[in-house]
């Protein structure tokens, strides 16, 4: 599929983005392990998602799909999941693999995990590393360990561990393979990261405790089923909200996303460029913080955008160097080498869509350099099968003069299924067509 924008009058409207896809995976995940069952309304069907519902199936859970947008999940206990028939197909979701390896790295039988052309190219090391030091043996291609992945799993050990990277997926594969360790598994992380998994262990019942950046799990707890209502991901919202700011005339109003502050990393990037986005919070669904917002039109100035923000806005990162084209100077965005192993490289796929639609980008080591105000104009861009590229080239071909095509649209599908529609519902003119 290929999405065809075009510059297009003011955005106006409300939009409730769809379930946020992190705690999507993990509420299957964790209900899978808990005693009862759970309802889990407002679960994201997209692609993602639906690979980790099937996994889990898989290795002996039952989900029935009630309606469309809620699951019921009958967990079946810490001991309860079984060997799979074959390799569990994880397609594009590098959390679903991560994640799953810590989950059955303490069951006493091997799991394989496989995934797609750009996950098959995503390092599986900083998942085997702990893992390893727990006492399951895992398998991959090459020094990486690339996809597919073996996990042996078998009875595990607590350890410390210091990842070198903030990661919420190693933060998550270690504390979920802890919950079946002797002893305790403590996880001390360089920066914060998303910490989905340690507010819903800790509502399920489990035994963790968070100390700035020290995470203790002891293990022994039986996870108790929670049903629960998943908040609109705020990484979705962000897309109509960064148009919002970039479209003339704009005034978008984003209704509940969460407004985890492990999350929202963007408004901080955004407030210091001059772009205040004031989110009300109202409520709490999941145990997590939801709020709406107005985004409108603001002018940017350049910013140093690194260090502990950037965990805190890794999925928004190429977003945020859409706007930078629209701000006066020159922004800086460090420390953010995990770009390069997202579902593509990050970095270099928002380098060459910006600097083909006329954008000023230098490529980094570890980011990129941005000056503006340039006039964007519209080119023909390839998603490289990354939804987030994909959107973000999608917010710029908005902003932009003439057309922009984005090629390899369908992965948009990834993370948020309806985006073309949604878009349009704003006013936005864009609109899919098959290649
Ligand atoms: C995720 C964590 C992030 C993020 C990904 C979802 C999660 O990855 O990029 O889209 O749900 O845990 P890292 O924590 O590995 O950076």
């Amino acid at each position: 599929m290929r999405l065809r924008v075009r510059a297009s009058g003011p955005l106006r409207g409300a939009v409730r983005a769809p379930a946020d896809k992190s705690i999507s995976h993990r509420a299957a995940m964790l209900s899978a392990l808990a005693r009862g069952t759970a309802r889990i309304e407002g679960f994201l069907r997209c692609d993602d998602c639906l690979r980790t519902a099937e996994a889990l199936r898989l290795m002996g859970v039952r989900i029935d799909p009630v309606g469309t947008n809620t699951l019921e999940v009958h967990g079946v206990g810490l001991e309860g999941l079984r060997e799979p028939d074959g390799p569990l197909d994880m397609g594009n979701s590098g959390t679903g693999m991560r994640l799953l390896m810590g989950l059955v790295a303490g069951r006493p039988f091997p799991v394989t995990f496989a995934g797609d052309a750009s996950l098959s190219r995503r390092p599986m090391d900083r998942i085997a590393i702990p893992l390893r030091r727990m006492g399951a043996r895992v398998e991959g291609r090459g020094e990486r360990l690339l996809p597919p992945v073996t996990v042996h799993g078998g009875e595990l050990r607590g350890i410390t561990y210091r990842p070198p990277m903030a990661s919420a997926q190693v933060k998550s594969a270690v504390l979920l393979a802890g919950l079946s360790a002797s002893g305790e598994t403590v996880v001390v992380e360089p920066a914060a990261s998303r910490d989905h998994t340690e507010r819903m262990l800790a509502a399920m019942g489990a035994q963790i405790e968070v100390d700035g950046p020290t995470i203790t799990l002891r293990p022994g707890a039986t996870l108790q089923a929670r049903s629960m209502r998943v908040p609109a991901d705020f990484s979705s919202a962000a897309f109509p909200l960064v148009a919002a700011l970039l479209v003339e005339g704009s005034e978008v109003l984003i209704e509940e996303a969460l407004l985890n502050p492990t999350r929202t990393g963007l408004l901080d990037a955004l407030q210091a460029m001059g772009g205040a986005v004031e989110p009300e919070e109202r409520s709490a669904v999941a145990g997590e913080p939801v709020g709406s917002m107005v985004a409108r039109p603001q002018p940017l100035s350049a910013a140093e955008i690194g260090g502990g923000l950037i965990p805190r806005m890794i999925d928004e990162v190429p977003l945020l160097a859409v706007a930078a084209t629209q701000a006066q100077g020159t922004t800086v965005i460090r420390d953010a080498r995990e770009l390069r192993v997202k579902e593509s490289d990050r970095l270099l796929a928002m380098a060459e869509v910006l600097t083909a639609m006329g954008g000023a980008v230098t490529e980094r080591e570890d980011g990129l350099e941005i000056t503006g105000p340039t006039p964007l104009r519209g080119a023909t861009v390839d998603s490289r099968g990354d939804h987030r590229v994909a959107m973000s080239a999608a917010v710029a071909g908005l902003a932009a003069e003439g057309e922009t095509v984005i090629e390899h649209a369908e992965c948009i599908d990834t993370s948020f299924p309806g985006f073309a529609r949604v878009m349009q519902g704003l006013g936005a003119d864009c609109v899919e067509e098959e290649e």
